[in-house]
């Protein structure tokens, strides 16, 4: 993806105001502080959605979801990434970088959008033209409408009907090589990829066609689906099939169903059902886990009951556990032996999928009965057992109702924690709570965190590195400093800012809550606390090396440079001690 430098997101981001941006989607309520609404992200009755001016984000006490103005129009809009900030920079009259923006709108790649579209075109039409691929689509119970709504065409036999239609000149055909519609055979001669097959255009996130499947009209020659290569538009990891048409149909897509198959998509489609989505041919990948959840809370993963079923529905369960925050919930359905969405469609009608879908598992049970699948747990053994295969999921699990839920569960199956004389810890209570500058007790460095995240500019009370407080050996200290070189270098202007910085680190789920903390007093009050509490940092600093030079000494004695290094922390003691 396109970087965009930080200073412009930066800068960006100081100029926009989130409350606006929100505020023009979601009726946005005036508390304190903040701004208050019912979230849009999950069903609730009572507002737990805020908004905060100071820090430029928001966040949803019920369900967990939070970010800056780019996140908002990511997760309320379904843009992606470089979307959002093009529509923000656009808001506040700024120019998106000419590298960036170039690369992003792919001045180069148009081309061969446009040759896709030509090429899903010329296929459409020798549909039109060929009686035996419309009746091969009628035969498999497809409708006019649900052909055209998802665009279908037909390429034909023989070796070069696409080509000689677009690839009137070199370039011609070089772009329809890049796009993947050519092959090239050992002598180098060029042909058609696809031949004498039903065509499935599958299109990008903003309808545009960026590749194609096919399927063979009868069983004789090749793989009975062809897709085509991964192309500079296509990472077939990285693409739903079906999602476009979804998202037509929805403003807000209530739940998606995850297929596997084109033709399990269009029967869904066909059916009524028009929230189905299909991988293409892979497995579910991280990329697929967040594509989902970004467009729904609900996903439903469907498979063959048979032993293949069970482990692409596995590694679905490894992609989506560590993306499962509060609010998102994944299903999982596993269909009679011998059927696929499709058969079971043209059987037993919507209907007939509609219990199939009510009796769908959550992921924690699917999760338990994988894992646990050869393991007694009638005994000990058994029970610690799988008490140790779980632990490392688990861990990926985001913190949050879903992870406490599965840290229960799993403890009265394996009764473990019992057996050490302590019943398994509730799940902390938490929804709609906030942290609290003076409730929580923090350590001191996330406390200095927090206030940092609440003011990015009182980084500049510690004056520049290297501090005497980084070789304190404490949880978050490299952190800590890490973020203070970030605030001076950078400047990020408010809370959201800051946060985009540190996007996508493992720390980030935690910097997201300190971030909520709501300090007391004013800007001058957090001021004072934070120099303070870098001072009381810095003699812990002094005290530990003190401690741990005065041991040396004991040991081993110190030579020259440790003496003189004592010696200079002890006066430094006695000298701060007035100050401090
Ligand atoms: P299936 O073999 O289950 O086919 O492949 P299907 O969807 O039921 O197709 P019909 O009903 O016979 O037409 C499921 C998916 O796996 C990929 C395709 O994406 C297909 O939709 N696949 C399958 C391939 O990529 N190549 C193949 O040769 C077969
Ligand atoms: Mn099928």
């Amino acid at each position: 993806m396109a970087r965009i430098p930080d200073a412009f997101i930066d800068d960006l981001l100081a100029r926009t105001d989130i409350v606006e941006v929100i505020g023009a989607r979601v009726p946005l309520r005036r508390a304190g502080r903040e701004y208050q609404a019912r979230c849009p992200f999950h069903d609730e009755r009572t507002p737990s959605f805020t908004v905060s001016p100071g820090k430029q984000f928001y966040h949803c006490f019920g369900c967990g979801a939070h970010g800056s103005a780019i996140g908002f129009l990511m997760a309320y809009d379904r843009m992606e990434f470089l979307d959002a900030v093009e529509e923000l920079a656009r808001r506040a009259g700024m120019e998106v970088p000419q590298e960036t923006r170039q690369r992003h709108q792919h001045a180069d790649l148009a081309p061969l959008f446009e040759v896709l579209e030509r090429a899903a075109d010329f296929f459409r039409e020798r549909l039109g033209e060929s009686p035996r691929a419309r009746q091969y689509l009628q035969r498999r119970g497809l409708d006019p409408a649900t052909v055209e709504r998802f665009g279908l065409g037909y390429a034909p036999p023989g070796w070069d009907a696409l080509r000689s239609a677009l690839g009137t000149d070199a370039r011609r055909l070089a772009l329809l090589e890049r796009a993947g519609l050519l092959s090239r055979n050992d002598a180098g001669r060029v042909y058609d990829r696809f031949r004498d097959r039903v065509m499935f255009p599958i299109h990008d996130r903003r309808g545009r066609v960026i590749a194609f499947g096919g399927r063979v009209l009868s069983g004789e020659e090749g793989p009975k689906y062809l897709n085509s290569p991964e192309t500079p538009l296509f990472h077939k990891g990285r693409e739903l099939y079906g999602l476009w048409q979804v998202r037509q149909a929805h403003s807000r897509i209530p739940r998606l169903i995850v297929v596997e198959g084109y033709m399990d998509v269009l029967a869904l489609f066909r059916y009524g059902i028009d929230t189905a989505v299909a991988t293409l041919g892979t497995a579910t990948s991280a990329d697929h886990a967040e594509l989902l959840f970004r467009n729904a809370a609900d996903v439903y993963f469907c498979f063959d009951g048979d032993r293949a079923g069970r482990s692409a529905a596995w590694k679905a369960a490894e992609a989506v556990l560590p993306r499962m925050r509060d609010g998102r919930q994944a299903f999982f359905l596993f269909l009679p032996e011998g059927e696929d969405p499709d058969s079971l469609l043209q059987k037993q009608g919507a209907e007939g999928f509609q219990r199939q879908l009510e009796r769908s598992v959550p992921l924690s049970d699917f999760f338990f009965a994988e894992l646990g699948q050869d393991v007694d747990l009638a005994t000990l053994d058994g029970k610690a057992r799988l008490a140790e295969r779980c632990r490392p999921w688990l861990e990926r699990i985001p913190e949050g109702a879903f992870r406490d839920l599965m840290e229960l569960r799993l403890g009265e199956l394996t009764g473990l924690d019992r057996a050490r004389g302590q019943p398994p810890a509730p799940p902390a209570p938490r929804p709609h709570r906030r942290p609290t500058a003076a409730g929580a007790r923090r350590s001191l460095v996330r406390t200095l965190v927090a206030l940092l995240l609440q003011r990015p500019q009182l980084a500049l009370e510690a004056g520049p590195p290297p501090w005497a407080f980084s070789r304190l050996r404490q949880p978050g200290v490299p952190l800590l400093g890490e973020l203070l070189e970030l605030c001076q270098r950078q400047r990020p202007p408010n809370t959201a800012a800051l946060l985009e910085h540190l996007a996508g680190r493992e720390e980030t789920p935690a910097l997201h809550k300190l971030a909520l903390v709501e300090f007391p007093g004013d800007e001058s009050a957090w001021q004072k606390e934070f120099r303070g509490g870098l001072l009381q940092l810095e003699r812990q600093a002094r005290t530990q090396r003190i401690a741990e030079l005065q041991a040396l000494q004991r040991e081993r004695g110190l030579d020259a440079a440790e003496k003189d290094e004592l010696r200079a922390l002890l006066r430094g003691t006695h000298d701060q001690a007035g100050r401090a």
